[in-house]
């Protein structure tokens, strides 16, 4: 049996570090586990320009205090009214790394997302000519369609028009929890690749009825039924450079989860790593890991891959009620079982 494993030092291609005092008590968790991050716009008011993403960046930073080497990686949230130009400049001078698709009202802090994506060629056409990629929460809106079919339906309705209209636009579909999704973007002849969340790997969608109401077991997109998750599951562990970790960390104090209309969003990041490794363990993938976690993501941005390593053991640990207080305290994910693995080292 592996009991150690060392790997090239991984990156989560999709983070939420939230503002503010949440900012100062989350971002650490994810710092200690990678290198890089794309970083989520959907702020109130979001990051819709250079400017904003530039400010933010500093903020990061700044509640991350000077001894780190995290670097986030902006996105610039899409709107129906953003400019081609602040977008390639932003892309150009490193500010933005991609821009982000909310359909309006998919999600959190989604209101001023896109409400036709047809009506975004000039932002699309010079995303495509500047080779920035476009991340799609890939649900359809419509209140008429089943919770549980809106992302099946997206692929259908909006992204195989999208890309027959935009051969040559490079598309991350963030999140991904079906089986048609995983099998769209393994099989699509364009340059398309998607993040997967730990806990899409292990919850189905049982897991938020189980005895009662999950509110901690709650994100959007919502868990599928088993068979999607074992799609996902063969997805990541698959070696398919088009899949890649992205672990939609999204703290929301714990008050505001457990309510009457309580938040969508899971707080995976203290143990994220732990999570996926649990996954490919049971899957008899730990050779596949290292490509899933600190490969993959980044050939498809075209950023280079870290220097160093990170070592992560089996020793058993246990996931803590919650962290952070007050206005800060969050529920994490797989709160109170225990992990057999951990992360040990970095190098
Ligand atoms: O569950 C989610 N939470 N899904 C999203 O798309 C947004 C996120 C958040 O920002 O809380
Ligand atoms: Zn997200």
């Amino acid at each position: 049996m592996t009991d150690r494993l060392t790997i090239r030092r991984p990156d989560d291609w999709h983070v939420h570090l939230r503002d503010g005092a949440m900012l100062h008590a989350v971002a650490p968790h994810t710092a200690r586990q990678f290198a890089r991050a794309i970083i989520m716009p959907n702020l109130t008011p979001p990051v819709t320009d250079a400017a904003t993403a530039r400010a933010y960046r500093d903020r990061i930073m700044a509640a991350l205090g000077e001894d780190t080497d995290f670097q986030p990686l902006m996105t610039c949230y899409l709107t129906d009214h953003s400019a081609p130009d602040d977008i390639v400049g932003g892309h150009a001078e490193g500010v933005f790394t991609a821009c982000k698709l909310y359909p309006a009202h998919a999600t959190t802090n989604s209101a001023h997302g896109v409400t036709d994506i047809r009506a975004m060629t000039g932002v699309l056409e010079a995303m495509q000519r500047a080779g920035i990629p476009l991340l799609i929460h890939g649900e359809v809106t419509d209140r008429s369609i089943d919770i549980f079919d809106r992302e099946a339906v997206f692929i259908e309705r909006v992204l195989i028009p999208l890309i027959r209209d935009y051969p040559g636009l490079r598309i991350v579909m963030e999140h991904i929890t079906t089986a048609e999704a995983a099998a769209f973007v393994t099989e699509a002849d364009h340059p398309i690749a998607a993040t997967i969340t730990p806990q899409h790997l292990i919850l189905n969608r049982n897991a938020i009825f189980d005895g009662g109401l999950r509110p901690h077991a709650y994100c959007l997109p919502v868990a599928k039924r088993e068979a999607h998750r074992l799609a996902v599951r063969r997805a990541a562990v698959s070696g398919s450079p088009r899949f890649f970790l992205g672990t939609d960390t999204a703290p929301h104090v714990v008050g505001a989860k457990e309510s009457g209309c309580g938040c969508a969003g899971i707080f995976n990041a203290p143990f994220a790593l732990e999570a996926y490794l649990r996954v490919f363990d049971e899957e008899g993938a730990l050779d596949r890991f290292e490509g899933f976690a600190a490969e993959h993501g980044a050939r498809f941005y075209g950023l280079p891959l870290n220097e160093g390593t990170v070592t992560l053991e089996r020793v058993a640990q246990q996931v803590p009620a919650s962290t952070g207080e007050g206005a800060t305290e969050v529920v994490p994910f797989m709160a109170g079982e225990t992990l057999a693995w951990r992360l040990a080292t970095d190098t």
